[in-house]
């Protein structure tokens, strides 16, 4: 497996974190639910509306007229003649709402969001020109920032960009123009599985079909990502990674570019590395430095991905638990290829330790992870299939 160079620890666990995450959806959303919800008090709403918008704001709602009080009475569902006992109104609860809000009439719940900058004027509904299908996140230093701009100018208007920043540096990328339309999450020395987990819920990537969650050092010279999602669709899979070029940095066998097929889902390795040609490294395999996923396999794989265990090693072993038949529905698109060139970056940056090199306790630390890995799967499995009555069930291991 090779070594995902840009994967860290944190030297300093109080080290702020500074997240620059587009937040006006989520302000302008509130706001609304704020206004249109009928059971809320007055002077509750004013302190809600007071929390989004400073006081002097308030002078909007004398020009609008919108969001006074009076205005916020005949927002009221409430029929008047029944109004004055509450207790008269049945209690709403409603079970297949999504957990926690189940108070909620269904029609209001807002389940899953997106990453789709809004406007803060106008009607909300004509705020979008554009709803991107498809997702693309690299993490990044600012070091890669032309390698990344070349990269990003190989993805379309139909796809968000959304960059994770490990060095703290954001602004400067505003030189490239597609910068002011990217949205950029920033904590310092964190790896890109770690900013997956808390930044990629399944719930708010909801829209994008597919989800591309890459390193910073790939090679796109022949990458095409609108080529690419046509052959990922047209052979059903569900996770893929580009074909590497010859001239990567090669771990296995599998991931390498063949000249003469659109796709590949099976590959010889060397004698004795694979115990069923079904199973990785053999088959049902992508590696962690450029995979892609469905919707719905990422949505189980964020569940397979553990809060601690933030290099990702391993997981690429994994992967295969969360499609079915894994063999045929993971994947090498050989027709659209990138060079992997390894550049050294956050895999530099550990902290020595009894004399070892910042590089090795990270890797030593990569390592450690994929046993912990295995071991808590192996133990989960077994602890599930005991639940049911099966003690020795076939094919419970990782690998
Ligand atoms: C209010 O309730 C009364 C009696 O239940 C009903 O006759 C009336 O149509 C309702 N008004 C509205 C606006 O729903
Ligand atoms: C509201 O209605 C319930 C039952 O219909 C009654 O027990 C209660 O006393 C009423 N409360 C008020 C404040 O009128
Ligand atoms: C974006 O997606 C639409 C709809 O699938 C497609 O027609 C269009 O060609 C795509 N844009 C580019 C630049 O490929």
């Amino acid at each position: 497996m090779g070594l995902h160079s840009r994967s860290a620890v944190s030297r300093k666990p109080n080290e702020s974190m500074r997240l620059i995450v587009t937040t006006f959806v989520g302000i302008a959303f509130g706001f609304l639910i704020g206004v249109s919800f009928p059971t809320l008090s007055i002077s509750k709403l004013n302190i809600t509306s007071g929390l989004l918008f400073s006081s002097n704001d308030f002078e909007y709602e004398e020009k609008t007229g919108l969001p006074t009080q009076k205005a916020l009475n005949v927002l009221s569902l409430k029929n008047s003649s029944s109004a004055h006992n509450a207790t008269n109104t049945p209690k709403i609860w409603v079970p297949s709402n999504p957990r926690g809000a189940e108070r909620l009439p269904p029609r209001i719940v807002s389940a899953e969001s997106d990453f789709y900058l809004h406007r803060l004027w106008g009607n909300p509904d004509e705020d979008l020109t554009n709803k991107p299908k498809y997702l693309v996140t690299f993490t990044v230093g600012y070091d890669q920032r032309k390698n990344i701009d070349a990269a990003v100018k190989k993805f379309s208007d139909n796809f968000t960009i959304v960059l994770f920043h490990y060095d703290g540096r954001t602004t400067e990328w505003d030189e490239f123009e597609w910068s002011k339309k990217a949205i950029h999450i920033s904590a310092r020395r964190q790896t890109k599985w770690w900013y997956a987990k808390r930044f990629l819920h399944p719930d708010i990537v909801a829209p994008y079909d597919y989800i591309f969650i890459w390193d910073e050092d790939l090679g796109v010279e022949h990458f095409n990502a609108e080529e690419y999602i046509k052959l990922v669709k047209k052979h059903g899979l569900e996770i893929s990674q580009p074909g590497l070029e010859p001239n990567s940095k090669l771990t296995w066998q599998m991931t390498k570019k063949r000249g003469d097929t659109e796709v590949h889902k099976k590959t010889e390795e060397r004698p004795g590395w694979c115990s069923d040609p079904h199973l990785p490294p053999c088959a049902a395999f992508v590696e962690i430095m450029a995979p892609v996923f469905s919707r719905d396999a990422w949505r189980c794989v964020w569940h397979m991905m553990q809060n601690d265990l933030v290099h990702g090693w391993g997981l690429d072993f994994a992967l295969r638990k969360c499609v079915e038949p894994a063999h045929e529905k993971i994947g090498v698109v050989d027709a659209q290829s990138v060079m992997h060139q390894s550049v050294p970056s956050l895999g530099n940056q550990g902290e020595s330790q009894n004399g070892k090199a910042p590089w090795q306790v990270v890797r030593e630390r990569c390592k450690k992870e994929w046993r912990m890995f295995q071991d808590r799967f192996a133990r989960a499995e077994k602890a599930y299939y005991k639940s049911i009555g099966i003690n020795n069930p076939s094919k419970s291991k990782l690998n």
